[in-house]
């Protein structure tokens, strides 16, 4: 169990102007701030960062939609953050979000679904490590 995780505002949520209020919800979930920036990623960047999905139907999409704007990346730490945060960000389809979650107040979709959560404390090092140098955390 880490006390770390990794996560992406997308671009559908900054273009909505849901930032502030993500990010609310974050704060006021226990999770604190150890790394964060507001930058747009290339399609070769998306792709990258998205390596994992790259033999899913989704991906092209995926990877158009995740360089279509800008998205803000963070480090978060709480006690158990990668369980906790997935439990705060809701169900990857929004139709299926719990009340109260990020998702279910903010994602319009499967694809547009506001925010990113890292699955494993293994994919949260590799996903923090593709954003943040040591200099740009605490
Ligand atoms: P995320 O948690 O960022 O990790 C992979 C992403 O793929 C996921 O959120 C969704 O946004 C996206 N995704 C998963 N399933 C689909 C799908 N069926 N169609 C489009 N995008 C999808």
């Amino acid at each position: 169990m880490s006390n770390r995780t990794f996560t992406m505002i997308k671009p559908d949520a900054t273009a909505k102007g849901f930032t502030g209020g993500i990010l609310e919800m974050m704060l006021k979930a226990g999770f604190s701030i150890k790394a964060m920036k507001w930058t747009k990623l290339s399609t070769e960047q998306a792709g990258a960062f998205y390596a994992i999905h790259k033999e899913r139907p989704f991906y092209r999409e995926l990877v158009e939609f995740m360089s279509s704007g800008p998205i803000v990346a963070a480090i978060l730490e709480k006690e158990n953050a990668v369980a906790d945060f997935r439990t705060l960000i809701g169900a990857t389809n929004p139709a299926n979000a719990e009340e109260g979650t990020i998702r279910k107040k903010y994602a319009a979709s499967v694809g547009e679904n506001a925010v990113h959560g890292s699955d494993s404390d293994e994919n949260a090092i590799i996903e923090s490590n593709f954003f943040f140098s040591e200099l740009e955390r605490y």
